[in-house]
């Protein structure tokens, strides 16, 4: 979809159609006063009339509205004013958006980037209307023998600030959704596609291609170079399987040499049957996105890449399939980790953390300034915070700070989790040095607990994204969460580091 950003009065738009909001209690915004004026009143005799409230979610489109020179005017209702926030402004964007595309409406401008929404100004209202406008139209039909029904399109959207002084602001928060939203989509489609497509090859053939129109250096290593590395416990998980693993390292240079770079370590399970440990068979299928950590390091370091952020920064995928076989890991093996640990394997589904942690390892050598996983990693977080948050747990407060105010900035949030050491005893094994489960108590918090003895040596993050990474039921499908988050982390990072 083409995006663009004019300045100019609703009245004096050309095009197909106009899009204005009202508050509950009939109560115009200010650009739908301004066409209510051009329009001699039309708009106020409509609401006297009764026909648009401003209830949330209401609309009503208007033909040949006087005094303007579009097409049709859309009136969409925003509900009370008071309450108008975040969700509002983004449910606002995405009921138009959709309804646009329903009704085939092929081209608007839209005259909602300067409602007052608590907290937030016009550039974070033009990032937002543009991810959340090239959300509504994603569609994922690539598997289908024939493509949907696509004759319904809205091709372009043009997003109205109120001042030409705003224009060039307006131009950079639109590229930087435009960034955020092209990050997404190929964080979703790759969750999206199933097992038998996107295996560990597969990632790892998709993130070459990435990397190499983004101009970001990758390397893909293979069983052989993994062994000789001592990636012990990744490669526990990797051998139950008849699909070979890879581990694949991508390092975008935007920064200064010297520069110590922020590090993403994504957890790329492309099927996880639990192994030995082996699923109940109900919404199995859903484990094909069990690599969608990895395909979230992908879509960040993209966008990263695609913003030119002058910030170092290296991408970790450990990716493989967890599966029973002759050669998978038995409950009680004991593996042993590139850190020299060993690990006591009393549950085969826990096998995140293994993939994980000799990935962890392997970024000491980059000496990073910090380090971030990103996985699905347990049940347990969806108990905890459902779909709207993912699970944040951290070695360092000031880390964990940045990335809340991230996710808030984002509308992509996270919720912190403790990380005291008592939950650490709950991993205690009578064989080796650690188990890799630690009971039903707690479940995100010992995943975390475990991968921290795999993190002391620098600041580290973990984002549990089990609940927020895709979606059940008849909406099934990968939500690109959490790259908003990661790519305003990012920006944040780079602000701090350019000065
Ligand atoms: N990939 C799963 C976590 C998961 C489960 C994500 C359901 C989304 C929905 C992970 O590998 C796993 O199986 N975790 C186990 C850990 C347990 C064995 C300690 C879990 O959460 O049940
Ligand atoms: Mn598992
Ligand atoms: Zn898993």
């Amino acid at each position: 979809m083409e995006i663009g950003i004019k300045s100019g009065s609703p009245e004096k738009q050309r095009g197909a159609c106009v899009v204005a909001g009202i508050f509950d209690h009939r109560k115009p915004s200010l650009a739908a006063e301004i066409i209510d004026q051009a329009s001699g009143g039309h708009l106020s005799a409509i609401l006297r009339r009764g026909d648009m409230d401003g209830k949330p979610g209401s609309t009503l489109l208007l033909h040949d509205v006087p005094g303007m020179l579009c097409e049709r005017v859309l009136l969409v209702g925003l509900g009370k004013e008071r309450e108008f926030r975040d969700k509002q402004y983004r449910d606002t964007v995405r009921g138009v958006v959709r309804l646009l595309a329903d009704t085939g409406i092929a081209e608007a401008t839209l005259y909602l980037t300067d409602l007052p929404v608590k907290k937030r100004n016009l550039s974070w209202a033009v990032e937002q209307a543009v991810i959340v406008a090239e959300e509504a139209m994603y569609r994922f039909d690539r598997m289908k023998s024939k493509p949907e029904e696509t004759s319904k399109q809205l091709r372009k959207l043009t997003l109205a600030v109120p001042r030409r002084g705003e224009l060039a602001m307006g131009e950079a928060a639109a590229a930087r959704g435009q960034a955020v939203a092209a990050g997404m989509k190929l964080t979703r489609d790759l969750g999206n596609l199933p097992g038998n497509i996107c295996t560990p090859s597969y990632l790892a053939e998709q993130a070459r291609a990435m990397a190499e129109e983004m101009g970001i250096g990758i390397q893909i290593l293979e069983r052989a170079a993994i062994e000789k590395l001592g990636m012990g416990s990744f490669l526990s998980v990797a051998r139950g399987s008849d699909e070979p693993p890879r581990f694949i390292v991508l390092e975008y240079r935007g920064g200064e040499k010297k520069q110590k770079p922020v590090v993403l370590v994504g957890k790329g399970i492309t099927f996880d049957s639990g192994g030995i440990s082996l699923k109940p068979g109900a919404e199995m299928d859903e484990m094909k996105y069990d690599m969608c950590g990895a395909a979230s390091v992908l879509g960040a370091m993209r966008a990263a890449a695609e913003l030119k952020l002058p910030l170092n920064v290296v991408g970790l995928i450990p990716t493989c399939e967890n599966m029973p076989s002759g050669r998978a890991n038995k409950p009680g093996d004991v593996v042993t980790s590139l850190s020299g640990q060993t690990i006591e394997v009393l549950n085969t589904d826990a096998e995140g953390r293994l993939i994980l942690c000799d990935a962890l390892t392997y970024a000491e050598r980059f000496e990073p300034a910090c380090v971030v996983d990103i996985a699905t990693l347990t049940g347990a977080c969806i108990i905890a915070l459902g779909h709207v948050a993912s699970g944040l747990l951290a070695n360092h407060d000031g880390l964990a700070r940045e990335l809340l105010h991230a996710g808030d900035e984002a509308c992509d949030r996270c919720w912190q989790l403790p990380l005291w050491d008592d939950y650490a005893e709950q991993l205690k094994s009578n064989f080796a040095d650690m188990a890799n489960i630690g009971g039903r108590p707690a479940g995100t918090i010992t995943a975390a607990a475990f991968l921290a003895k795999f993190a002391q040596k620098y600041d580290w993050a973990h984002l549990d994204i089990a609940g927020t990474a895709w979606k059940s039921g008849k909406d099934k499908g990968g939500t690109g969460r959490p790259v908003p988050l990661l790519v305003h982390f990012l920006a944040k990072r780079a602000e701090k580091a350019s000065g």
